[in-house]
């Protein structure tokens, strides 16, 4: 984390051009996204969606780490404010502007989910992929229920959202979750050479097809983001997530044998 970071850490938000690049910058938590981390990708991305002379999104993690998901302390929000994880994947779903992910180290949680509504990624070799949703007792988010098995089949999802186990970079790339899979030294050259790429592409034929891709009128994502939210926020309030959340903070294992469903 650079010196001066605050406490929940923050987005470094740089315009290169008409590239604008977002670097995930909490990396005594790897990079755990905070409510505050958030916002500023809200602010950062509403912002530009219009703004022309922006033409591509990179985003990455600090210090050779993607992301180890939302913070787990940090999942409450301010009476009367819609939490800061569901205005950041409306924001993401909504970018009219192609996305590129420079994933590294770890991508987990949300750190794996919003990687289903950028356009490009590519991925270290090393990187640990993980979505532990029913090992902290929530249901998978940001779309994922309903992308994931599209994407690579139901039984395969089922395994990773199911078990929540830990997978590759290889596998990643083979379950169509990833673009490309680099070694460490090449993977941060690859995406600022996909985004100066991207910038020097006709806008217009570039935000179409992002859009054609992605099908983002379907009504049917959109709902399932909200319905995904709802039942994840049920799950944080109930006994499942408490122990889970205990567990992590005093590092050992959960025990869910005896909580009623
Ligand atoms: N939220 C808050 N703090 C986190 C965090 C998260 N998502 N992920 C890691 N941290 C903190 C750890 O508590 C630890 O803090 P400490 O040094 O004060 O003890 C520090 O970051 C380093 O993590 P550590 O677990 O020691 O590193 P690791 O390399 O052994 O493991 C992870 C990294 C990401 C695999 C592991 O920390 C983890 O499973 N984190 C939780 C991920 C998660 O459940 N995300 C939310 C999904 S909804």
């Amino acid at each position: 984390m650079t010196q001066d970071a605050p406490k929940n850490g923050q987005i470094i938000v740089e315009r290169l051009g008409a590239v604008l690049r977002l670097t995930m910058d909490n990396s005594g938590k790897k990079n755990a996204i905070s409510r505050e981390m958030y916002l500023q990708m809200v602010e950062a991305l509403d912002s530009t969606a219009e703004d022309h002379s922006i033409r591509a999104v990179w985003l990455r993690g600090a210090d050779g780490v993607f992301s180890s998901g939302n913070d787990v302390n940090g999942f409450n929000a301010p009476k009367g404010e819609e939490p800061a994880p569901v205005q950041f994947v409306r924001s993401l779903i909504n970018y009219p502007k192609p996305i590129v992910a420079q994933v590294e180290g770890l991508a987990v949680g949300i750190g794996v989910t919003l990687l289903l509504h950028c356009d490009i990624i590519y991925a270290a070799d090393d990187t640990k992929f993980r979505m532990p949703f029913v090992n902290l007792g929530v249901v998978p988010e940001a779309g994922s229920s309903y992308l994931l098995p599209r994407l690579m089949g139901a039984p395969r999802a089922a395994e990773l959202i199911l078990l929540g186990r830990v997978f590759g970079a290889a596998e990643a790339h083979e379950l169509g979750l990833i673009s490309r899979v680099l070694p460490q030294a090449e993977v941060a050259d690859a995406a600022e050479q996909a985004v100066t790429a991207l910038s020097k592409q006709p806008l217009r034929a570039m935000m179409k097809s992002r859009a054609l891709l992605r099908d983002v009128s379907g009504e049917a994502l959109t709902e399932r983001v909200a319905e995904e939210f709802r039942q994840f926020f049920e799950g944080l309030q109930g006994p499942e997530f408490a122990e889970a959340a205990r567990a992590f903070m005093e590092k050992r294992e959960p025990d869910f044998s005896k909580i009623a469903v």
